[in-house]
């Protein structure tokens, strides 16, 4: 059991409740004044809480959550299920920021019916207030659209597509190649996409889309020329295990400081030093000295119990400091 629980309507959840939600439209508006917009990833409560009430305006439930949480290589294998499971825990925590559920690979690449009907999903299950899908899929767009989802596009270095890319390499390198992404974003534009995620591009193929899109970009590898950024949280933090792209930058070393605290508690659990007595509960003084009467005599029975009603400890005493 823990008591790292986070009661409805304390402080910080309360001033977020009266900051104005951000929507598809506030984004474009955020463009349209050229106020970067702040994006992140995250997987569950604790942490899109903390994304959450540090003004981040998007929270991606990325399927880079396939590799950051689940361990998988790529982020092939996750399924519609998971995904559901982790965009209703950050739902939970989210009251500013628009959550977005990245739809995984196989959920929208057999048949527009089927991407539409899962897409649902992540909006009626879940509480997503728009999805994510992977590459110029114009028609499954304007189909969300229509059915009232909201989408955001994702080209470039799409990670569902790894195999067919060989690996994850920088996109759109050729003239030719860069033509071709340009006319890629106009079609999502013009098809209702609300945003679009540029991935592993050069600055300057970001640039040129963003400057020719009413709707905003958000960059991820694709410098700073893009309306908004986005990074995925474990690599943002220090929570990853491998050597990082140079897109990355890592504002902390959660791994480091986990190391520390694991490694300092095993300790302490080992030299008896945790818990102390002043982290252990006590009995009231009366049945203290019922429990040492029958320490001191075996052969004592007392029939009332020796922890009565009086001494039974309620929530507010287990959770006082
Ligand atoms: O899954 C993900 O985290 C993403 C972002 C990197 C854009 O698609």
């Amino acid at each position: 059991m823990s008591f790292t629980n986070f009661p409805v309507g304390d402080q910080s959840s309360a001033t977020l409740t009266s900051l104005p939600k951000v929507t598809i439209p506030a984004l474009a508006e955020m463009k349209r004044q050229g106020k970067p917009i702040c994006a992140l990833t995250a997987y569950d409560y604790a942490t899109a809480r903390l994304v959450d009430e540090n003004g981040v305006d998007l929270v991606l439930v990325g399927d880079s959550l396939a590799m950051v949480v689940l361990g998988h290589d790529n982020t092939l294998a996750v399924t519609v299920e998971e995904m559901l499971h982790h965009t209703r825990a950050v739902r939970r925590a989210v009251h500013r920021a628009l959550v977005v559920a990245d739809m995984p690979f196989g959920s929208y690449h057999n048949s527009t019916t089927e991407g539409l009907a899962n897409a649902v999903r992540f909006v009626k299950e879940a509480g997503a207030e728009a999805v994510k899908i992977e590459g110029p899929r114009v028609e499954l767009v304007r189909a969300l659209v229509e059915a009232e989802i909201p989408v955001v596009g994702h080209l470039g270095l799409t990670p569902q597509s790894v195999h067919r890319m060989g690996g994850y390499r920088v996109q759109a390198r050729t003239a030719e190649a860069i033509r071709q992404l340009r006319a890629d974003a106009r079609a999502l534009a013009e098809a209702g996409a609300g945003a679009i995620v540029l991935e592993g591009v050069a600055r300057e193929a970001a640039e040129a889309i963003t400057a020719e899109l009413d709707i905003p970009t958000i960059g991820i590898g694709a410098g700073p020329g893009c309306d908004g950024q986005i990074l995925v949280f474990h690599d943002l933090v220090g929570l990853t295990f491998t050597p990082q792209p140079k897109f990355v930058r890592r504002y902390a070393d959660a791994g480091a400081l986990i190391r520390s605290a694991v490694e300092r508690y095993r300790e302490d659990v080992e030299h008896r030093t945790f818990p102390s007595d002043a982290e252990s509960y006590h009995l009231p003084a009366a049945a203290r000295k019922t429990v040492q009467t029958e320490l001191d005599n075996p052969h004592f029975d007392d029939r009332d119990g020796i922890v009565n009603q009086d001494a039974l400890l309620d929530w507010e005493e287990l959770t006082q400091a």
